[in-house]
């Protein structure tokens, strides 16, 4: 047995492929994926959130057949856990990309892929057949934009996801301490972490330098680089008028990912989009914002079933899943979780994080005494506090 299935079988839950994830990376680099905003208050209560929550079992239920099947996006997925959008993961594994879509495809479940990535929308869209998502920025240059959102309709995806929480850079204090900055800054201690990991530069510095895989035909302005461009392109000015012009131009299945506020995901839904992820970025923009799971309960009374209704932000065990969908979430989405498994064994890591949570999800139903999603049921979930 490889080195790395060793370390996948032996990791039980993603405790677990996050220690080992941690170990593998230079700590710069482990600080982009693990770090948030600030203080990292919201990247606390993102999974702070989850324990103040019980569930309360049902008995004498006939478990014996248990299925999570929902429909997401406009797609059947066998659980309800999908694969949030993530920048550059190029950095964490050499599979990157790739080795995420076609885990989520194993897992039966949907890929988002970011505008931001280390693999291309059309190298990722040929990775596999199963439906996939792709997540836009509106960048200032609303050609760019236009041509994004063209690119991922002409290479099939099946539903586009407008983030909407990046409207200027955040501040990331452990990537600025640490040089991880656009560009980067790296001071002795930075470089002496790296030098502790010559595998990772090799893979990355050397052998396929991660790069901004959807911009590559572009060129920086002299004196930048492209990903310091790309960043000097988010909008702060943006309107709802942009949300109906992207809805327009795709003309599909649109959602609207990092809203928190009930009024903001009412004009989204009156403006065309399908599907609302209640999102904090992972903690890593606004601190101190709410936590999804906060807001899911008073968003689907409001939302009555008008829109699908996803949360990011903390999902960890299988439980997580099934307090969000008690609360009235449709599904969950995860950034982390599946980004520790594809730093420790790449597609295979990345599915074993999806396994795992999927297992403790259809365990965790049938022990909760839910055949299905819809019995999952409000009254089986209370407040501690
Ligand atoms: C390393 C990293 C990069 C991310 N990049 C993006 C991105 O490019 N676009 C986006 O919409 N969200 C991005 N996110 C946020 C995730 O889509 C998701 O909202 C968040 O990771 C959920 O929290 P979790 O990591 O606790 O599951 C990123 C998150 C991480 C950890």
């Amino acid at each position: 047995m490889r080195a790395s299935d060793r370390a996948l079988s032996r990791s039980l839950n993603i405790a677990d492929l996050r220690a080992r994830a941690r170990a593998r990376l230079p700590a710069p680099v482990f600080d982009f994926l693990e770090g948030g905003a600030e203080d990292e208050i919201t990247l606390v209560r993102n999974r702070a959130a989850f324990s103040e929550w019980a569930l309360v079992p049902r008995a004498f239920r006939d478990v014996s057949q248990v299925s999570g099947a929902v429909e997401i996006l406009g797609q059947s997925l066998e659980w309800p856990l999908i694969v949030s959008p993530t920048g550059m993961p190029g950095l964490f594994h050499p599979d990157a990309e790739i080795g995420l879509a076609e885990a989520a495809a194993a897992s039966g479940t949907l890929y988002c892929l970011s505008a931001m990535a280390s693999r291309s929308i059309e190298e990722v869209a040929a990775s596999t057949t199963a439906p996939k998502a792709f997540q836009l920025y509106i960048f200032q240059d609303r050609g760019l934009t236009r041509e994004l959102i063209l690119r991922a309709k002409a290479a099939g995806y099946a539903a586009l996801i407008l983030a909407i929480d990046v409207p200027v850079p955040a501040n990331r204090e452990r990537d600025r301490r640490t040089g991880m900055t656009i560009p980067p800054r790296l001071g002795l201690a930075s470089l002496l972490a790296f030098a502790r990991h010559p595998a990772w530069c090799w893979h990355n510095l050397v052998r396929r330098p991660v790069s901004l895989a959807n911009f590559s035909d572009m060129r920086a302005e002299p004196g930048s680089t492209l990903l310091s461009f790309i960043q000097s392109q988010f909008e702060p000015q943006l309107s709802w008028t942009d949300l109906e012009w992207v809805a327009g131009l795709w003309g599909g299945s649109i959602a609207v990912k990092g809203l928190l506020h009930g009024d903001d995901v009412e004009r989204a839904v009156a403006a065309g989009a399908s599907t609302v992820f209640l999102s904090n970025h992972g903690g890593r923009q606004l601190d101190a914002a709410v936590s999804g799971l906060d807001m899911v309960e008073e968003t689907a009374e409001r939302l009555a079933g008008r829109a699908t209704l996803i949360v990011d932000g903390g999902i960890r065990r299988g439980t997580d899943i099934i307090k969000a969908v008690a609360l009235g979430a449709s599904a969950c989405s995860t950034g982390r979780a599946a980004l520790y498994g594809l730093t420790v064994g790449g597609r295979a890591g990345a599915a074993r994080a999806l396994q795992l949570l999927r297992s403790e999800y259809e365990r965790d139903m049938a022990l909760l005494g839910a055949r299905r999603q819809d019995e999952i049921e409000r009254s089986c979930i209370r407040r501690l506090r």
